[in-house]
């Protein structure tokens, strides 16, 4: 899992970097049971999953970066499933750290985890394939973003701005992107947040098809993003949270 580097250490006493790391174990756990039963065709409730990401938002406020230091993925999840955990961390500690209070840390956190869930409908042939994907590949591929709304909005007790920013993840800061369905939409704080902590997670990942970027690299391609890509003044929350400031 490609966590931003935290060089800050952290201010939380070792009771309660017990308990957050409970908490996240408790929250991936739900996750994890959330993308098996996915995967096996069955439409859970949404309400176990978001009373945990409730709790671990609750928990993340004191000290937003120490929850970077923690990853309670194991070596047998796959790829999409622990590139969702990282984005649900790093949208958690992005949110808690610009402020937002615990309610819209939790969103921010569970778009972050199920914004790619609708990768679930995708052929893992297209998922894995190494090297270029063939137009009508992308165009599948792009289909992700609609087949997650598709799944979420059935998910009881998921809010309509996690719906949004499952949708909308890959919609750019200036209104190119896909879906193109999405693009006139108002798009809420979970879709900012949730988009430039997938660009961060997704450039400094190995993949099948990619070298993954080194942090000064990913550092400086998400300067470069500023105000085209992502929003601005969200990479600038994410740049200090992570000592990168710009
Ligand atoms: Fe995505």
């Amino acid at each position: 899992m490609a966590i931003a580097d935290n060089k800050r250490g952290t201010s939380l006493t070792p009771s309660e970097l017990d308990r957050l790391s409970a908490l996240c174990r408790d929250a991936v756990g739900a996750l994890r049971e959330v993308f098996q039963e996915i995967g096996n065709g069955i439409i859970p409730p949404a309400e176990p999953l978001m009373d945990r990401v409730r709790a671990l938002a609750g928990g993340v406020l004191k000290d937003p970066a120490s929850l970077l230091q923690l990853d309670p993925t194991r070596e047998d999840d796959g790829y999409t499933f622990r590139h969702s955990v990282s984005v649900g961390f790093l949208a958690l500690a992005l949110a808690a750290s610009l402020g937002h209070d615990a309610e819209q840390v939790a969103q921010c956190g569970l778009a972050g985890f199920l914004h790619d869930i609708g990768k679930t409908r995708v052929d893992l042939c297209i998922l894995d394939k190494p090297g270029k994907l063939s137009g009508d590949e992308v165009l599948e591929m792009q289909k992700h973003a609609e087949y997650g709304a598709e799944i979420v909005r059935g998910m009881a007790g998921v809010p309509a701005s996690v719906v949004e920013a499952v949708l909308a993840h890959h919609v750019r800061f200036d209104r190119t992107g896909y879906p193109e369905s999405a693009r006139t939409l108002c798009l809420g704080i979970p879709c900012a947040v949730v988009a430039v902590a997938d660009f961060y997670d997704a450039t400094t990942t190995l993949r099948t098809y990619q070298r993954p970027m080194l942090r000064d690299e990913a550092v400086e391609a998400l300067r470069r993003a500023r105000g085209t890509v992502l929003d601005g003044s969200i990479v600038e929350g994410f740049l200090e949270l992570t000592d990168g400031g710009v």
